[in-house]
């Protein structure tokens, strides 16, 4: 598959459609690749992918559940289960954050965010050209102070969610492509 029929085709697969096997080292080692060939204003490398599968996902799941309870402690026990149970969808997960440094006197938050964000699409589409499915997702975990220092990042480090990556099983439906034309213009001055 060349590069614009990947970007092209790739769809998300929620994780009800993602199964085994994971992505195995030299696949998950071209789509870090990918991740790590996004484009990066000053050369910080601002992204950090954090890679969680096997039974780290059950630690995860506790993670989520204790941070549900920090966030609503009345929380019932079938909310904390849904938590414990939201990494299991998929045998693998990376969690994509950037690493901010807030001072940096000329890259501004945002672009360190945005290369991140660019970084994780790179991530999607690889996944995709090597026959895996993926979704990125957020929620409130990726939101969540707790969650964040649980997976090493700093307070000031922006969480962009947990690319959820699989075997593709069944027929995951596709969202429709919206029509370019619809979205651009031609700006004559
Ligand atoms: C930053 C970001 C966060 C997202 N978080 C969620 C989420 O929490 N839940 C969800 O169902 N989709 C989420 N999505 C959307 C899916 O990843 C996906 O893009 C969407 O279902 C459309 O599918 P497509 O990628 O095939 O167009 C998120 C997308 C982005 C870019």
């Amino acid at each position: 598959m060349d590069a614009l029929e990947a970007v092209l085709t790739r769809h998300s697969v929620a994780p009800a459609f993602l199964g085994e096997p994971a992505p195995d080292d030299a696949a998950l080692e071209r789509i870090l690749a990918a991740g790590a060939s996004a484009p990066d204003h000053g050369k910080l490398r601002p992204w950090r992918f954090i890679v969680i599968r096997g039974p780290a996902r059950v630690r995860l799941g506790e993670v989520f559940a204790d941070a549900l309870v920090r966030r609503q402690p009345d929380a019932p026990a079938a909310a904390l289960e849904q938590e414990r149970a939201r990494p299991l969808r998929a045998p693998l997960l990376v969690a994509v954050a950037a690493r901010i440094d807030p001072q940096h006197p000329k890259i501004p938050e945002i672009e360190q965010i945005l290369s991140t964000a660019a970084a994780a699409q790179n991530i999607l589409i690889a996944a995709h050209a090597q026959g895996f499915g993926a979704k990125w997702l957020t929620g409130a975990n990726a939101y969540d102070a707790h969650v964040k220092a649980a997976l090493g990042l700093a307070p000031s480090d922006r969480l962009l969610g947990f690319i959820h990556l699989g075997t593709v099983a069944g027929s995951p439906p596709a969202v429709p492509r919206a029509d370019p034309r619809a979205h651009t213009v031609e700006w004559q001055g």
